[in-house]
Parts: C-alpha cells; sequence; structure tokens
C-alpha cells in the first residue's frame, strides 16, 4: 500500500535518518518544507520534498492536505499510564493545603495507587490503562514509554509489566517497557527497606529478565524513598541483566542522583526540577539526555525544569508527559509543547524538538521515530489547517489534530 500526501502546508522535522538527537543552540531550528509531498509505501517513509520536485508515479492513495502540517508523531518517553482507579481524592485534598509529600507520608500516593492495583485484576487493568492508550493516541502520541512501580511486590510488578507487554502486543503505539520497582517502599518493609531492596534484586530482577518484560530499569531517587546507595544496588544489579537506566531524580531534592545516573550510563534522567551546578556540569559532559516533565511541575505547582540553563549551557532536552495518577493525570503531548513554551520559555521549535526527536532517543528508539527521513516508520500527526506551527503550543489546551497515522495506518 502506498500513500502520497501532496500540498503539505509545512512538513516538519526533516532531518537526515542518522541524526539521533537535537543538541543545545541547534534545538533553535526545526528543520521543514514548505509546500511539501509525503510518499510511504507500507509502513515507512519513503520519499518527501518540495510539491515542486514531485515526480509523478503510481500510487494507491493520493490525499490533498492543504493548509495542514505534517509532523511527527509525539514520542512520549516517560509514563506511568498502567495504573488502577484514580486518585482525585488525593487531588482534592491539596487543593484543602496537604502537599504531595504530606499525602505520600500519610499512607496515601503511590502506595494509595499500589493498593488499588492490588485489589484490581489483571483484565480491569488492562482494559483500564488500554482505554487511556487509546486517547492519547487521538492526541497525536505515536510512541510511548510505560513504567510499573504501582506493583512493589513480585506478583504485582510482573502483573504490572505483563499488562505493559499486552499493550505492546495489542495497541499499534511503539511502546517501550520500564521496570521501577524502586518506586515507593511498601508498608510491611517500612522498618526494613533492605529487605525490599533485595526482593527487588534477587526475586523480581530475575524474574523479570528471564520472562523479557522490561527494557529499561528506573527508580525514585528521592529523599523518603530511595537513596543514593540505594539507587546504586538497584542499577548495579540490573546492568548484570542488560537493563540500561531512565531513572527519576531531582524532582524535590538534589542530591546527587544526576551524577549517580550518568556514573551508570543512564539513558536518561527525568524530572530535574532542582537541579545544582554540579548537576550541569555532569549532563553537560556526558550522553545521558535530560527529561522535563512539566505536566508534572504545573499540576504540583513545584518548580519547572530549568530548560533554558540547559539548553543554553549546550544539552539536548527531551519533554515528556509523566501521565500518572499522583503528579501528572494528563498524557496530552500537545499541552506539554504549550507548557514547554509558556512556563519554560522553551521556542516552539525547542518544545517540538523536545517531544519528538529528542523523545525518541530517550527510548532509544530514534533510528526509526521522531523525525522525517526515508527509512523511518510513518509515525505521524496530520494538523488542522493552521497558519503555522507556532499555532500547536499558540492554542493551548486545544486538539490540533485532524488524523494520526502509525506505521503506515490511519488511526480512526
Ligand atoms: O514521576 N515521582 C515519582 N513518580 C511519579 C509520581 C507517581 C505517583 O504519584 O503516583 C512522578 O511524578
Ligand atoms: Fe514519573
Amino acid at each position: 500500500m502506498s500513500i502520497l500526501f501532496t500540498h503539505i502546508k509545512e512538513l516538519l522535522q526533516t532531518r537526515p535518518k542518522s541524526e539521533l538527537k537535537v543538541v543545545g543552540s541547534a534545538m533553535k531550528d526545526l528543520p521543514h518544507i514548505k509546500n511539501a509531498f509525503l510518499r510511504i509505501q507500507g509502513d515507512t517513509i519513503v520519499d518527501f520534498g518540495s510539491m515542486r520536485d514531485l515526480v509523478v508515479q503510481e500510487s494507491d492513495e493520493v490525499i490533498d492536505v492543504t493548509g495542514k502540517i505534517i509532523l511527527p508523531s509525539w514520542c512520549d518517553s516517560h509514563s506511568h499510564v498502567v495504573y488502577a482507579g484514580d486518585r482525585s481524592q488525593e487531588f482534592v485534598d491539596r487543593l484543602n493545603g496537604l502537599t504531595y509529600e504530606e499525602i505520600a507520608s500519610k499512607g496515601g500516593g503511590i502506595l494509595n495507587s499500589a493498593q488499588t492495583l492490588q485489589d484490581t485484576s489483571e483484565e480491569a487493568l488492562f482494559e483500564q490503562s488500554m482505554e487511556r492508550v487509546n486517547a492519547l493516541i487521538q492526541l497525536g502520541t505515536g510512541a510511548l514509554e510505560i513504567k510499573s512501580g504501582y506493583g512493589l511486590s513480585t506478583e504485582g510488578e510482573l502483573k504490572m509489566l505483563r499488562v505493559i507487554k499486552k499493550i505492546k502486543d495489542t495497541s499499534p503505539l511503539k511502546i517501550k517497557a520500564t521496570f521501577l520497582g524502586a518506586h515507593a517502599i511498601p508498608k510491611k518493609y517500612k522498618s526494613d527497606k533492605q529487605a525490599y531492596l533485595d526482593l527487588i534484586i534477587n526475586s523480581m530482577l530475575p524474574k523479570i529478565h528471564a520472562q523479557k518484560l522490561a527494557d529499561f530499569v528506573d527508580v525514585f531517587c528521592e529523599k523518603g524513598y530511595f537513596s543514593l546507595e540505594d539507587t546504586e544496588q538497584i542499577l548495579k544489579a540490573a546492568a548484570q541483566y542488560g537493563l540500561v537506566p531512565k531513572i527519576h531524580v531531582n524532582q524535590f531534592n538534589a542530591f546527587g542522583g544526576v551524577g549517580l545516573g550518568v556514573k551508570y550510563k543512564a539513558l536518561s534522567v527525568d524530572h530535574l526540577e532542582v537541579l545544582n551546578s554540579e548537576d550541569f556540569e555532569v549532563l553537560k559532559n556526558s550522553s545521558t539526555l535530560p527529561v522535563a516533565l512539566p505536566g508534572c511541575s504545573f499540576f504540583l505547582g513545584i518548580p519547572y525544569t530549568p530548560a533554558r540553563k540547559l539548553i543554553d549551557g549546550g544539552m539536548a532536552l527531551a519533554i515528556a508527559s509523566d501521565f500518572n495518577p499522583g503528579s501528572a493525570p494528563s498524557g496530552n503531548m500537545n499541552f506539554i509543547v504549550s507548557l514547554a513554551c509558556i512556563k519554560m520559555n522553551m521556542s516552539p521549535e525547542e518544545a517540538i524538538n523536545a517531544a519528538t526527536l529528542n523523545g525518541a532517543y530517550a527510548m532509544d528508539i530514534s533510528e526509526q521515530y521522531g523525525s522525517i527521513a526515508t527509512g523511518k516508520k510513518a509515525n505521524l500527526i496530520i494538523t488542522k489547517n493552521m497558519t503555522s506551527y507556532r499555532q500547536i503550543p499558540y492554542h493551548f489546551g486545544n486538539n490540533p489534530i485532524h488524523k494520526v497515522m502509525i506505521d503506515g495506518q490511519f488511526v480512526d
């Protein structure tokens, strides 16, 4: 099946396939072709260029998209979309004055979601999660990382990872799975954290490896959760199974998590709402990608990741949704792109680079996703009529999408 799009108002993010991420000041540039064509064969981009250079060739379908913009679909590199129930009561508690930390210390937060997950069947968990994933596809997400971390027992974590695997097998989305057993300390291990670390290392990791259920490993490295020493134990053990780290660091406190991630060759370090000068230095001299989660800052009212300092300091940056029931209950990447501009002073070009190619890099899939290049997957957003791509972040909260295509197929 071949499809030819013609008269594309702007074809965004056209780059050589070999360009795997966009770094520092290069993020200001969003390569695009005005009045373009794009040819797809099966699930792959085979040709594109200016309408002037279009050579007439047989196509099964020709679609005139006059007035519309085409860009690669969003690559959301950090989500907790597999969860049970919701935490809207905690949302109201926060509105009434409690903090996220206070709610967590009273046994709410992640432990609340873990209890609900335990009480929910695997089938129901799959259905609830799949409903969210399907909504994300309509919002333009074409690749998604999903974490475990609400199981907090061997059985619970395996249950979550099996659900992620089932989503991978049934959804058209490109999915990457991350094992986040070290998301919180379960109640029964409160006075013996090491016993829980041992369970992760000696029981969960070998089983997850044997069943091939995870691509990456994550730890919530934060005061009251997992210390540097705890994190290091897990990253060391996970490395023996070939699991590359993508870790939660510096959400509320900066105490060396960034450096530890870099030491263990993390693909990404995520959150970074609080960064000190040491963190900037280690990041600058590494291939680890910083990931900002502006939806979490927005929802919790905490500082935003200092995107300007990172980008102007010569670093790459990705943005992701962090979709989860506690700190960011939305996976709408269009809104995340708006927030990056409005709250982190990123330009539309930088935000779109951060949500496409750099997002793909943060999932180790940028050889196939995140830009328009011949040989890459035809995962596309076709926007409604607009004057320029700047309208995507400008009309915050609006849905800019006309249609989405995943691996060469339109999704209805
Ligand atoms: O990325 N910070 C840790 N984990 C999630 C929140 C999880 C939750 O509250 O359920 C986050 O913000
Ligand atoms: Fe998260």
